[in-house]
């Protein structure tokens, strides 16, 4: 298990792929770290699943600063990345102010979505010293200008549009980046031709290593679940039994111990 972002280039070239989850909470993330997770991701899928936003570009620095806090307390051993949400790096100086909190709200490492396009802002970022993440393929926070959720790389225009924003943040300095939603072909040549770790998500098996949203590996977010995201538990089903069990015996005096 992973315990520093400077083993990353290791387990590029000797595996194990990296097994990375969301977390925003401090006991879950707590859960996670002591059972041996790579990386945490404090994602601003926290607006959906945690905040019950209809996607993320409602996201506020305020939450994700909050949430960041609450995951560094409970991670002892695993590195945190951060998300730097919608409208918080539309300049390099901003990019660099809101990474600059985070990491001292304890991250590790901070992430934000784009390639080619934010290079000026992905610069000021590694030149202060900050470990950064990337994000390409589709992204979450362009939602509204795309229209909705759209798989990346399916024409030969847009294989080589993620070829150059994937060549555009290794050369910047990124130390990994997410795949998300690309044509599974596509993320193993991003993965082959790229020194930083690849971390699909909806983008098959051959990248670096994996991410998945906690919630939807735990089924505490039943109302919707990604088709390539198996549910390992059913904690929706749980809380719904044992909520009701609780009802019926504070209800009913003669169930009660
Ligand atoms: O916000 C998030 O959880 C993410 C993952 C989907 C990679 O960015």
């Amino acid at each position: 298990m992973l315990t520093s972002l400077s083993e990353l280039p290791a387990r590029k070239q000797h595996g194990p792929p990296l097994a990375v989850l969301t977390a925003y909470d401090y006991p879950t993330a707590r859960m996670l770290d002591e059972a041996g997770i790579d990386l945490l991701l404090v994602g601003d899928s926290l607006g959906m699943v945690v905040h019950g936003l209809p996607d993320t570009t409602g996201v506020t620095f305020n939450m994700m600063l909050m949430h960041t806090q609450a995951v560094c307390r409970a991670a002892t051993r695993a590195p945190v990345i951060a998300d730097l949400p919608f409208g918080t790096y539309l300049t390099p100086k901003q990019a660099l102010d809101t990474s600059m909190r985070l990491m001292k709200a304890g991250a590790s490492a901070v992430k934000l979505e784009g390639g080619v396009s934010m290079l000026p802002q992905i610069r000021a970022i590694v030149d202060a010293g900050i470990p950064f993440v990337g994000h390409i393929g589709m992204l979450p926070q362009s939602v509204k200008i795309e229209g909705g959720y759209k798989k990346k790389g399916k024409t030969p225009e847009q294989i080589d549009l993620l070829l150059a924003d994937a060549k555009a943040l290794d050369e910047a300095g990124a130390l990994a980046m997410v795949l998300e939603s690309i044509v599974p072909d596509v993320a193993a040549q991003i993965t082959r031709s790229v020194r930083a770790s690849t971390i699909g998500i909806g983008a098959g098996m051959q990248t670096d290593g994996q991410v998945l949203v906690t919630p939807d590996l735990l089924g505490s977010y039943p109302w919707f679940r990604p088709p390539f995201a198996k549910a390992r538990a059913d904690l929706a089903s749980e809380t719904t039994r044992a909520t009701k069990e609780y009802i019926a015996e504070v209800q009913n005096p003669k169930s009660r111990l």
